[in-house]
């Protein structure tokens, strides 16, 4: 449903998106993880036709929305990663505000926004004023407001930053509903096991580039398939390395003097006894420590929710 080829987005001379391509099928739901400053608002706003791209493509249903960007709004629901100020508007006036927008007809309006604030739990709050309502409720509101036009899909940044873990369920719930409604959704976050659950796939954008896309099972098994381990030996480094060459679980041996990289796939224990065979051999081992991958350490960083959590 939406396939990006390839997307670049440059301001002045910094780089925001670089090359960037990802897919997303109709009727998933897909998380796009990254660090902050990573890129993830630049490339949903472009999906969403407010910010045109340096390069690259963009089709949303097979059109390119690039350069038709007229026909395909009306099936994009973007949710901002802001919720700009409304005084004195009543929830129902907000409403009424962006069905105009949308171009509703007055006489569906009602309708439409009793159901949507129905389906974001705000049903008892229609006549509370907009700035009265507390940041879940604000963020559920903007969710609704997105939702007006019906669109296929949605694009949601950031959907739960800055909520409490019972407003962020309440999140959860809400979205989950939206996929059995057969929406397609594109979901932004800084912290991976906030999606893990809800998310049919994910994609980790790290400095403007997708690192590892996957199901959380696929990211999860490549990373433990692509562990790296340095070996310093002071002698028999060819010894050392027909032994690692030998093992199932170990590939990619590079050997540069006494110093021997290679990838291992195997758990604590099977390095323990990879050391192990080493010393039967008679390999005077200096050093046998796994090196922390680039990749490994984005993961990490952003599946312990990274530096920030507020958003
Ligand atoms: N209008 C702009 N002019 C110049 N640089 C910008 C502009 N908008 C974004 N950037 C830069 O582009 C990079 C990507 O920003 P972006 O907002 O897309 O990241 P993000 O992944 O959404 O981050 P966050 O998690 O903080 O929301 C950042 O380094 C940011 O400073
Ligand atoms: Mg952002």
């Amino acid at each position: 449903m939406v396939v990006i080829n390839n997307l670049v987005k440059k301001y002045g001379k910094f780089t925001a998106v670089d090359n960037l391509s990802l897919n997303i099928e109709k009727g998933q739901i897909y998380g796009f993880v990254g660090a902050n400053g990573a890129g993830k608002t630049t490339t949903m706003r472009i999906i969403s036709g407010l910010l045109r791209p340096t390069s690259g493509e963009v089709r949303v249903n097979g059109v390119d929305i690039i350069h038709n960007p007229g026909g395909y709004k009306k099936h994009i629901g973007y949710m901002p990663d802001f919720f700009g100020v409304y005084d004195d508007l009543k929830v129902t006036e907000y409403m009424n505000f962006y069905s105009g927008i949308y171009k509703i007809e007055n006489s569906k309006r009602a309708a439409i926004t009793d159901k949507l604030l129905e389906l974001v739990n705000l049903s008892d709050k229609k006549d509370f004023y907009v700035d009265a309502l507390s940041r879940g409720m604000k963020q559920r509101l903007c969710l609704a407001r997105s939702l007006i036009h019906d669109p296929q899909l949605l694009i949601l940044d950031e959907p739960a930053s800055g909520l409490d873990p019972k407003a962020r369920i309440e999140m959860k719930q809400i979205l989950r509903t939206l996929k059995d409604l057969g929406k397609t959704i594109l979901i932004s976050s800084h912290i991976l096991p906030e999606l893990s659950e809800l998310c049919t796939a994910i994609g980790i954008i790290e400095r403007g580039k997708m690192v590892i896309t996957g199901t959380v099972e696929e990211i999860l098994n490549q990373l433990s398939h692509n562990k790296k381990f340095k070996l310093k030996v002071i002698d028999k480094a060819e010894t050392a390395r027909r032994l690692l060459e030998e093992n199932p679980t170990v590939s990619s041996v590079q050997a540069a003097d006494n110093i021997l990289k290679f990838s291992f796939s195997g758990d604590e224990g099977a390095a323990a006894e990879l050391l192990k065979e080493m010393v039967v051999q008679d390999i005077p081992v200096l050093s046998f420590v796994e090196e922390e991958s680039n990749l490994e350490s984005i993961f990490m960083h952003i599946a312990s929710g990274g530096i920030e959590n507020a958003g």
